[in-house]
């Protein structure tokens, strides 16, 4: 499809409105420089990225019309590719848990022989505190409290300190505003019980209560025969085993993640965090992903990480590129929505195992770089694939080589021309 086409599918498939095709057809008016300078300091202009749309997600039974932005080619191409394969064996399932976030106000000065009646002192308050978290907000809910004790391991030995955790129902925000809040609200009366001085109070972006968990099989057949599964267990035998092997693998994963949380306006600094913090939950930094073989020799894959995104307040309610990310999903809860992030990951890791160990990744990055250098050397629609196609095939990749293939390419449409 052509822009127009794939803007005509768009509308139709997510039911977009005139205003919003508008807003892709022209971001400028939509998001210019005085809504930059809004959100952030110093402004001095906007950093536009692509974005396109990754076709082929069934997720629990749904089809998803996938919006990402990003810059790098081939990885929309990827994950729409590997989506294609799970669909073949009923898509993606996807889960998440009871999707609570974690607020912590760390204190300090707190005489080691106070710290037992300290902690104490906070837990007969506990309902006090929670009434008082709560009054700061009008959808999360403060759920509950609970202390733990935090021994200082750095060179410095500051000793011991009590960190008071709140447990957080979101709803669908991400919930980092509010829970901050919360913290700095109910600091000074955790102060007056211990007798400590509150240091740090804020979210946790570790959001191990806010895990998603995804998987789906992949035939093998459609993966190119059990030669390709044997070889894809290899790739992720060095992914699980190997740290310097690891974050490639999960660079590859975080492609996919990020890409969506960009497109819909999420904070992908947290979720980068949280993610590899978790792959090295077990002390060692491992693949975020889990790929075995199943008894009829397809392969079988999982994805199990935290996940914090919001569909309602932050960007999502300011940035209207993050809105429409939202709307062309179709996602109505912050749990679905972190459930296609994890399911894009999944993909994007398949696809990259995949491309590795069979033609390698190169051929199919050299064919896209090759039609972005046909592009810039003048050709468009098929002239442009045509050219690709040839400098690929040549290996010689370059704007000099596109503009010679163009005038010999013109030069035969001539000379057929003439002779007719
Ligand atoms: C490139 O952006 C991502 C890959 O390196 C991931 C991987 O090696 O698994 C292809």
């Amino acid at each position: 499809m052509d822009r127009a086409e794939r803007l005509r599918f768009l509308k139709k498939a997510a039911g977009l409105s005139k205003q919003e095709i508008a807003v892709l057809l022209n971001p400028d008016a939509a998001f210019n420089f005085e809504n930059a300078n809004k959100m952030i300091e110093n402004t001095i202009g906007i950093l536009p990225l692509p974005l396109g749309i990754a076709t082929n997600f069934v997720i629990n039974g749904k089809e998803y019309i996938i919006p990402m932005a990003t810059e790098e080619p081939s990885v929309i191409a990827a994950a729409s590719n590997a989506a294609k394969l799970a669909r073949r064996r009923g898509g993606f399932k996807a889960i998440t848990n009871e999707a609570l976030m974690i607020g912590q106000v760390q204190l300090v000065s707190i005489p080691p022989l106070l710290m037992r009646s300290a902690r104490k002192k906070i837990l007969l308050d506990k309902e006090e505190l929670l009434i008082l978290a709560n009054s700061k907000s009008r959808s999360a809910a403060a759920k509950d409290l609970q202390v733990r004790e935090v021994v200082d391991r750095s060179h410095n030995s500051m000793g011991r300190m009590l960190i008071v955790e709140l447990i957080v129902d979101p709803k669908d925000s991400m919930g980092a505003n509010t829970i901050n809040t919360m913290c700095e609200t109910i600091s000074p009366k955790l102060e007056t019980l211990t007798g400590g001085s509150s240091v740090v109070r804020i979210v946790s972006n570790y959001s191990t209560r806010r895990l998603v968990r995804c998987e789906a099989i992949f035939a093998r057949d459609e993966l190119g025969g059990g030669n390709i599964v044997e070889r894809i267990l290899y790739a992720y035998a060095l992914a699980y085993s190997d740290p310097f092997r690891a974050v490639t693998h999960n660079k590859g994963v975080m492609n996919g993640i990020d890409s969506v949380a960009l497109a819909t306006g999420q904070d992908f600094r947290a979720i980068e965090a949280a993610a590899h913090a978790y792959a090295a939950r077990d002390g060692n930094y491992r693949s975020m992903t889990l790929w075995s073989k199943t008894d009829r020799g397809d392969l079988i894959g999982s994805l199990e990480l935290p996940i914090a995104v919001g569909t309602v307040g932050g960007v999502v309610s300011v940035h209207p590129m993050a809105k429409l990310g939202i709307k062309i999903l179709g996602v109505r809860t912050a749990k679905e929505l972190s459930m296609i992030m994890a399911t894009v990951g999944l993909a994007q890791n398949l696809a990259a195992m995949r491309a590795l160990v069979s033609e390698g990744i190169q051929k199919g990055h050299m064919r896209l770089h090759a039609k972005n250098i046909a592009t810039m050397a003048g050709a468009s629609g098929t002239l442009a694939d045509v050219v690709a196609k040839r400098m690929a095939l040549e290996n010689i990749v370059n704007v000099q080589r596109a503009k010679e293939i163009i005038s010999l390419i013109e030069k035969d449409d001539r000379d057929d021309h003439d002779s007719n």
